[in-house]
């Protein structure tokens, strides 16, 4: 490309704390995203990488900002977006978190077996973020316990993205996987058994592309 676009990337689980020692999180590697961040650099895009906790080193060349928990996240990405020509939002944010976190450790209580935990729903970030663009192409992810197309598509219209991935609760983890790329325009393309820097290279050539028609 010409002249250099900006991609904002959002990566790896979120990690909501409910005391100073424990947290609630998910399986994601940050992997996947991670793979669009180097795959961008290396098509000569400027690239921006929000990436929550995980043990994956800075992709070179990136801008990489650490966050713990999805408001972190939010935030972060919020300050860069609208400098973004595209954002792809990989990241797997936690849907809810402890509504109080509790200073120090958390004790168990004398006689007790049990433990409720009171959780708040965190903001859908990207959501929030699709209701305030201008000219960003939007990638967001849906992960659906039966790759049902048509929930998917809903999905993809609802949180108002250009381009929607679709994948299965194997995926988290896994070092290949099946993915299906629905734009709304086109019908629905599977990748099937292909690994995370394949999907990142065909995703970043669809980013690039969509770019280069505005
Ligand atoms: N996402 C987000 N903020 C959240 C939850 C999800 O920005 N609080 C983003 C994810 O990064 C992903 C997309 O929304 O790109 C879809 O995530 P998914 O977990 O499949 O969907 P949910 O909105 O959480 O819906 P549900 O779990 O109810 O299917």
């Amino acid at each position: 490309m010409s002249d250099l676009r900006r991609l904002l990337v959002s990566a790896g689980p979120t990690h909501e704390p409910i005391d100073d020692v424990r947290y609630l999180a998910n399986r994601s590697s940050g992997k996947l995203g991670c793979a669009v961040a180097r795959e961008a650099r290396a098509q000569g895009l400027e690239v921006d990488l929000v990436l929550g906790p995980v043990a994956l080193p800075d992709p070179e060349g990136c801008t990489v900002i650490r966050v713990e928990t999805a408001l972190e996240m939010q935030a972060a990405l919020e300050r860069r977006f609208e400098a973004c020509d595209a954002l792809v939002m990989a990241a797997a944010v936690a849907d809810f978190r402890p509504a109080q976190r509790i200073t120090g450790k958390l004790k168990k209580e004398e006689g007790r077996d049990d433990l409720t935990l009171h959780l708040t729903k965190n903001p859908d970030i990207l959501q929030g973020l699709a209701a305030r663009r201008a000219h960003q192409f939007l990638v967001g992810f849906a992960l659906e316990a039966d790759l049902d197309l048509e929930q998917a598509e809903r999905k993809r219209q609802r949180k108002g993205v250009d381009l929607l991935v679709l994948d299965g609760p194997s995926t988290l983890g896994a070092d290949r996987s099946t993915f299906c790329l629905l734009d709304g325009i086109i019908a629905p393309v599977w990748l099937r058994d292909v690994s995370k820097d394949e999907l990142a290279r065909e995703l970043v050539e669809r980013v690039v592309s969509a770019l280069e028609r505005r």
